[in-house]
């Protein structure tokens, strides 16, 4: 795995505190917060949808938690803005996404430059969007894989920190093939995740066309 990536001057700043947002099941988080080194560093999980699973493993683990819901706003722009306002109002500098279904304004991107992550069920620049799996699937390729990307106002775009390859085996459904992404997932995201929260991110300036 090369973690190497950024201008030293974009991650200067050790022991930064992270929020995590998240929509669904939340094994991406659940692996975080199994990280004793980033762990200490999650100040708050937050999510869209109240019924998140994502948010009991916070409330089991002692974090703070916080809803903010898309339909009490009237556009992405004001959803996106809440959301800034309570990851910055609970002290965190960084975000990860793991999960997190909606997408997020220039707005909130402006907010926190170069200090979003998002973790994508491919190798990305294949098959961004939503069912990424299904996609890669679908599209009969033998090898997909996990992306660790920093966010920017494209979807799934945005500069590329890791990735690592899984193969597609004869006979997988979207379900054996999510699963085995999702085991390189929880062991990926964390070590990203960890070097993040100390400062030790670096890209190697290679942007995305
Ligand atoms: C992961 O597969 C991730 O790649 C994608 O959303 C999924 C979230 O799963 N962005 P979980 O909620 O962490 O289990």
């Amino acid at each position: 795995m090369i973690l190497p990536t950024l201008p030293p001057a974009s991650f200067a700043e050790a022991d930064i505190d992270i929020a995590v947002l998240a929509s669904g099941s939340g094994t991406n988080l659940q692996a975080l917060i199994d990280s004793p080194q980033v762990r200490p560093h999650i100040k708050l999980v937050l999510s869209d949808n109240d019924s998140a699973m994502a948010l009991r493993r916070a409330e089991r683990s002692g974090i703070e938690t916080a809803v903010v819901r898309w339909e009490d706003h009237d556009d992405r722009t004001e959803f996106s803005t809440a959301v800034a306002d309570v990851i910055e109002g609970r002290g965190a500098k960084g975000v990860v996404l793991a999960g997190f279904m909606r997408i997020l304004a220039p707005a909130f991107i402006e907010r926190f430059p170069d200090r979003i992550l998002n973790i994508h069920p491919s190798l990305l620049p294949s098959f961004t969007g939503a069912h990424a799996v299904e996609a890669a699937l679908a599209h009969g390729v033998k090898v997909t894989g996990v992306t660790v990307h920093l966010v920017d106002e494209e979807v799934d775009h945005g500069p590329i920190i890791a990735q690592e390859p899984v193969v597609v085996r004869p006979g997988d459904t979207v379900e054996t093939l999510h699963r085995r992404i999702q085991a390189v997932e929880h062991v990926l995201y964390p070590a990203i995740v960890e070097a993040f929260v100390s400062g030790e991110l670096w890209l190697d300036g290679k942007e995305p066309g």
